[in-house]
């Protein structure tokens, strides 16, 4: 989905948010080190990550949510950039941690294998951990029945092809494996006053 929708979402958001990501906590490895938080939105995560005692980096290509989150004390190292431009402007293998919290479903996943993955993980220590959650095929609420037989549901947003993508576990394993062993859960969690069927995927990247 574009910039522009994202920045119509923002420019909309009135109250704060509360904090719902907290269920990442759990898949966790360690507390400590530079963490990158990918498509961050508001930064709630980073927040959550700068408590536990990492530093943070929050990205977005929303210059508007970037600024939210600054004001909302959720970020404090904001970069703004499209996450497909993140492998070229950062130093390779300098993060102990990436995080997608919802925000690597917008790409056709042969996009995702042959550019997406490489170039982010690229930025990954060896043994450093990456932490997704993603939408499930059975996310009713937002879209996944009206998805396509690959997971793919495509609308048009102000006259601008719009694609999200809904992954099953299988599809995440051929996406993520050739990084490291995945662990993946089902879960749910409350979006927008809604329950949201995803799954959270976490791996450590291979040595
Ligand atoms: C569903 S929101 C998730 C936000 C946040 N991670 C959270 O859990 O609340 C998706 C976020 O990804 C960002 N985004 C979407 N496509 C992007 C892209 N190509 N580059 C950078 N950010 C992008 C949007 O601006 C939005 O903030």
């Amino acid at each position: 989905m574009s910039l522009q929708y994202w920045q119509q979402v923002y420019q909309n958001l009135g109250a704060k948010p509360s904090l719902q990501d907290d269920y990442l906590c759990p898949l966790l490895r360690q507390h400590s080190g530079r963490a990158l938080d990918i498509g961050c939105g508001l930064g709630q995560d980073s927040w959550l990550l700068r408590q536990l005692g990492f530093e943070v980096i929050s990205s977005d290509f929303s210059a508007e949510a970037l600024a939210l989150g600054i004001q909302q004390g959720f970020i404090d190292q904001p970069l703004q950039a499209d996450l497909r431009q993140l492998g070229a402007m950062l130093a390779p293998r300098s993060f102990d941690l990436l995080l997608a919290n919802l925000s690597l479903h917008y790409f056709e996943r042969e996009q995702m294998a042959a550019q997406i993955l490489p170039s982010l993980f690229a930025l990954l220590k060896p043994g450093g951990q990456f932490v997704g959650c993603f939408n499930s095929l059975d996310d009713t609420n937002y879209g996944a029945d009206r998805a396509d037989a690959d997971g793919y549901y495509r609308d048009d947003y102000a006259g601008e092809a719009r694609l999200k993508v809904f992954y099953s576990e299988p599809q995440l394993r051929t996406l993520f494996e050739p990084y490291g062993q995945c662990q993946i859960n089902a879960s749910s969690t409350e979006r927008f006053g809604r329950r949201k069927s995803v799954y959270l995927l976490s791996l450590e990247l291979k040595v």
